[in-house]
């Protein structure tokens, strides 16, 4: 199985494409976890996103397709992918349904997680995520189920990411908006698009994206 999930800064898919990860042995492909990786090596490609990326503005098409491509094809033994943070713009979009299409793969469903924009600040500003494994928690809303201990990786340290401050948080919404929400109707028209209500609780949430999952794996009759 082979998802995206979509939605703006602070709507969830971290969280709910960790989750999908562990239930369904899927792959988390998080776009934001991999740049912030190259960032901590110190590689050269860290070094060249960093500015970008402390602004809340979009990395290039390029480097952001060249690098899901090479973890596409280090899929290994995962059932499948659950991308969280790419595509984002419709040039990405284009160049994931190429990429696919030369591996023999495809998209079963691309899931937009749906948020009343006036939550979001408070979301993101509460966030925090494990250092080893990048799990996202929030202060009130979604503590580790053992305090102190990540639910997925047991890892005790916990950091904030450096774009969370407000003021990046407006821009990333604005880059959201101009470039990322156009691909909405992309994927509409391809009859993939599944909305989901990201207002309710995470395992809410995570119940309703179980429930869409279960409704296409039936078999239909008639
Ligand atoms: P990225 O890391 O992908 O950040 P983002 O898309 O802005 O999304 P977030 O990680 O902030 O939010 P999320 O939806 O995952 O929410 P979460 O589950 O954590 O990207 C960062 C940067 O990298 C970009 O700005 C860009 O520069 C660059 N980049 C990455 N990919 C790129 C690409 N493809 N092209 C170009 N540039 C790219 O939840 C948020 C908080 O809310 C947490 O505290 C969580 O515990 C809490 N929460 C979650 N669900 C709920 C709920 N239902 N109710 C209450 N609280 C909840």
């Amino acid at each position: 199985m082979n998802l995206i999930l979509l939605g703006p800064p602070g709507a969830g898919k971290g969280t709910q494409a960790k989750r999908l990860e562990d239930r369904h042995g899927l792959e988390q492909l998080a776009t934001g976890d991999m740049l912030r990786a190259e960032r901590e090596s110190g590689s050269e490609l860290g070094r060249r996103v960093q500015a970008v990326m402390d602004a809340g503005r979009l990395v290039s098409d390029e480097i952001m397709i060249a690098l899901i491509a090479q973890r596409i094809d280090r899929l290994g033994d995962a059932k499948g992918f659950v991308l969280d943070g790419f595509p984002r713009t419709v040039p990405q979009a284009e160049a994931l349904d190429a990429m696919l299409a030369q591996r023999g793969l495809k998209l079963d469903f691309v899931i937009e997680i749906t948020v009343d924009e006036a939550a979001l600040i408070d979301r993101i500003s509460g966030r925090f995520t494990c250092s080893s494994c990048g799990a996202s928690y929030h202060e009130r809303y979604n503590r580790p189920k053992v305090e102190g201990a990540c639910d997925f990786c047991g890892a005790a340290q916990f950091v904030h990411r450096a774009d969370d401050r407000p003021e990046t948080v407006r821009a990333r919404l604005a880059a959201y908006h101009a470039q990322t929400a156009p691909i909405l109707p992309y994927y509409r028209a391809r009859g993939l698009l599944r909305a989901v209500d990201g207002m309710a609780a995470p395992d809410q949430v995570t119940r309703a994206i179980e429930a869409l999952l279960a409704q296409s794996a039936a078999p239909s009759h008639g």
